[in-house]
């Protein structure tokens, strides 16, 4: 699959690092553990929206945008990697942020992704609801046409088949590191919320007959995030020219969601606190908390076969931790 037709920016980063995790694989019974840090970047904070942000941001700048509109919940690692990728390249970037999850306080709504959406520049409309966010957006396109700016608008969570695309290069990426290592055969757990990081792996793949993707949703239920993986592996895969795979079989589960998203649960916070103790590893209470519960447990119920090769892809969400502060701190002290 070449990608190299389609416009894309250098954030720098890549290949992110792949190593192993023998401290953390020796808990679960998994000693061929691999960890995939996408999680770690120079470029403000790092996490898997910047690899998706590459190909936006190298089509929106393409077609001549001068501002980026982007959306998510208050305290989203998209739009904080939108913010800073814009900085970088010298963009105007607007976050339209919708108070979607129930939390609130200083540390939720001042604190972690918001504080640093202000460090890197960017301009933060707090909206209450749906009908706001739509509002507050038509606002700004009306502004920027008045003021012969040129918008850009990327979706939720940077999940388009354009932004998909981005996970289909980290396949790549991924596939090469292994074979370098002389594996053959290995399993990636991965993230599902908006999509884009799980469809851009599913048609990434699926040349590689060797790699098979388990994915823990952390938004959606399975049945919702199957329909919109299906929207976004055609989509993705209509850009490539190649087939759509298919989805049946994969494995996907939604089982360490809890009550809802954004919303930790007891098994999230165990995962954050094993990895950190074990590997010395930041898990967010959003994202990689719930697929780091969804690993634990599948290596409890006997997922694993004995030697195979597991890699975990750390998709990032540090700054997490502090808009979740006092759970947070509550969780690892004491
Ligand atoms: C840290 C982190 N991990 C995982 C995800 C999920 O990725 P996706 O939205 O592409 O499904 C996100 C984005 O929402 C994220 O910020």
């Amino acid at each position: 699959m070449n990608l190299d037709r389609f416009p894309r920016v250098d954030l720098g980063g890549s290949p992110t690092p792949l190593h192993a995790a023998p401290r953390l694989g020796e808990a679960l019974g998994i000693p061929n553990l691999l960890l995939k840090r996408d999680d770690v970047h120079p470029l403000g904070i790092g996490g898997n929206k910047l690899r998706k942000l590459e190909f936006l941001l190298g089509a929106a700048i393409t077609a001549g945008a001068d501002t980026v509109i982007t959306f998510g919940a208050l305290q989203t690692n998209h739009g904080r990697q939108t913010a800073a990728a814009c900085a970088k390249l010298g963009l105007r970037c607007e976050l339209v942020l919708t108070a979607k999850v129930p939390r609130d306080g200083d540390a939720y709504e001042r604190s972690g992704n918001v504080a640093l959406d202000h460090l890197f520049g960017a301009n933060v409309h707090i909206c209450a609801d749906g009908l706001e966010t739509g509002r507050t957006y038509d606002r700004l396109i009306t502004e920027a046409e008045v003021e012969g700016r040129k918008v850009a608008t990327f979706p939720v969570g940077g999940s388009d088949g354009v932004g998909a695309l981005g996970y289909v290069a980290a396949a790549q990426e991924l596939a090469a590191q292994l074979t370098e290592r002389g594996i053959t055969r290995a399993r990636v757990i991965a993230p599902h919320a908006s999509g884009g990081t799980s469809a851009g792996l599913v048609v990434g793949t699926a040349p590689y007959d060797w790699l098979t993707l388990d994915i823990a949703c952390v938004s959606h239920p399975v049945d919702e995030a199957l329909d919109n993986l299906a929207d976004l592996t055609v989509a993705a895969a209509g850009l490539l020219g190649s087939e759509p795979p298919s989805l049946d079989g994969l494995h996907i589960t939604d089982g360490t969601i809890g009550p809802g998203y954004g919303i930790p649960t007891a098994e999230t916070w165990d995962a954050v606190r094993l990895f950190g103790r074990t590997e010395g590893i930041a898990l967010d209470p959003v994202y990689t908390g719930k697929v780091g519960a969804a690993l634990v447990r599948w290596a409890a119920e006997g997922q694993f076969a004995a030697g195979e090769h597991v890699v975990f892809l750390h998709t990032g969400g540090l700054p997490g931790l502090y808009g979740y502060a006092p759970e947070f701190t509550d969780a690892v002290s004491g």
